[in-house]
């Protein structure tokens, strides 16, 4: 299993290129399956999480070819083609590895009129029901049963209906599935109390780029007029601004500057506001933002919430770098009940961090120092990058496949602007 060894307090400078989004990826690649025309993908992140979903693509039918990018692009180009359907079960065995396979029971519905997924089961950072996307796709006419395990979701006749889906609580996962099953129904849908996460903005650009008509993107109600078919398309996957949130905070512990190309600051209103407060001079760059260390670090008090409030997939990483902040922050999740995991790793390495309930108390120390420690999801594993590049001596993250499912060539992008990372393996 390979691991990775940080020997910390080099400050960081220079610049690094932002991959394409990951959570964009993963709700843009089934889109696939809701035309019989090619969906070319570019901009696409090369992660373990893209991979997986490509070879659960090409279990239901869908061919898929990666040509090499343009010398101006960084990510991949795939292009996918789903002529015909050839299974609609998505098996325990995939989708237990990668929750985001859930995301083809939408569009799996809408264009074969049926759809059967594993349910997910809970995770390391919490329960993660499906009970929205379930009601959502009812909304739209599915019958759902649920047997041994799986999710069986079954169109009407005629295929499904447009509907209004107003959903008690903001999903992220249960909007992209409404919205990739809405275009394709019969009539209009509106779907109230929408995610409004950029990478929902990003899918409904690519569906409209298919063909299918939606108003109200950015907001939280979103009007769908189904159409009977879409079509191909080329779509260019967004900036993923929880990498480039996560480097910024690499900048800001290790007293650097580091200019984040790609990053798109329009989606990020949130993650910079609390850079900000946290001390980081921030400047548009030509194609990016710079962001700097200015002094130490000032503790800041921030709750995770729906976009555009501050993201839960930033919480971990900002714990990280607030260890070193000069007083003590306070930090609520309110998204997932057991996202505190990288909590007693980060403690090996000297932070003060207690967790009451949801609140986790981070009292700011003068230094961390490098430990043996052991990622336990993917932002966890990022937080603890982020407390080695700071710590004193050599810190060793275990379980590195965690790192791989969500940032691209991690040890490559760091040693460029002077860490002091390696990626060893056991062979
Ligand atoms: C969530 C995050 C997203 C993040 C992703 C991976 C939010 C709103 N969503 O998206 O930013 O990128 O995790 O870390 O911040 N829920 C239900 N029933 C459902 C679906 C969700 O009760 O059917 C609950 C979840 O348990 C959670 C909340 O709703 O408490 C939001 O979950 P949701 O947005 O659906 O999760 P993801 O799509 O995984």
């Amino acid at each position: 299993m390979d691991r990775i060894i940080i020997k910390g307090g080099k400050p960081l400078y220079g610049g690094i290129c932002i991959s394409g989004a990951k959570n964009a990826a993963l709700t843009l690649l089934p889109c696939a399956l809701l035309t019989d025309d090619p969906l070319t993908l570019r901009n696409l992140p090369r992660l373990a999480d893209v991979d997986s979903f490509g070879h659960l693509l090409n279990q239901l039918g869908v061919s898929t070819t990666i040509e090499g990018a343009r010398p101006d692009e960084f990510g991949r180009v795939m292009t996918l083609r789903a002529s015909n359907i050839a299974s609609t079960v998505a098996p325990y065995d995939i989708v237990r590895k990668m929750r985001a396979s859930i995301l083809v029971l939408g569009p799996l519905l809408a264009r074969a009129g049926q759809a059967t997924v594993s349910l997910p089961g809970g995770c390391a950072i919490g329960m993660r029901p499906i009970d929205l996307h379930l009601k959502a796709l009812e909304a739209l006419g599915a019958e759902i049963e649920i047997t041994a395990g799986y999710v069986k979701a079954t169109a009407p006749k005629g295929g499904l209906v447009g509907g209004t889906i107003s959903f008690p609580q903001v999903s992220v996962g249960a909007t992209e599935n409404a919205l990739m099953a809405a275009v394709l129904a019969k009539g209009t849908t509106i779907i109230e109390n929408a995610a409004r996460e950029p990478e929902i903005t990003d899918l409904a650009k690519c569906l409209i780029a298919m063909g299918a008509s939606i108003e109200g993107l950015r907001t939280d109600t979103l009007t769908v007029r189904g159409k009977s078919k879409l079509h191909g398309a080329t779509y260019a996957v967004m900036p993923d601004r929880i990498e480039a949130g996560s480097y910024a905070c690499a900048a800001l512990i290790t007293g650097g500057s580091l200019e984040l190309m790609g990053a798109r600051k329009e989606t990020m209103p949130s993650i910079l506001s609390g850079l900000v407060e946290a001390g980081a001079i921030i400047e548009d760059v030509e194609g990016g933002i710079k962001v700097s260390a200015n002094g130490g670090l000032k503790p800041l008090s921030l709750s995770t919430a729906p976009y555009p409030a501050f993201p839960t997939d930033m919480q971990a990483q900002f714990m990280a770098m607030l260890a070193l902040a000069n007083g003590t922050s306070l930090l609520t999740e309110t998204i997932f009940e057991n996202r505190y995991m990288h909590v007693p790793e980060l403690a090996r390495m000297g932070a003060e961090i207690e967790v009451k309930g949801r609140t986790a108390v981070v009292r700011g120390v003068d230094k961390l120092h490098g430990a043996q420690v052991m990622a336990t999801d993917l932002r966890a594993s990022m937080s603890l990058i982020i407390a080695g590049l700071a710590a004193e001596g050599e810190t060793e993250v275990g379980r590195v496949y965690h790192l791989d499912r969500g940032y691209e060539r991690l040890e490559e992008k760091l040693q460029a602007v002077g860490a002091d990372i390696e990626r060893q393996s056991d062979g």
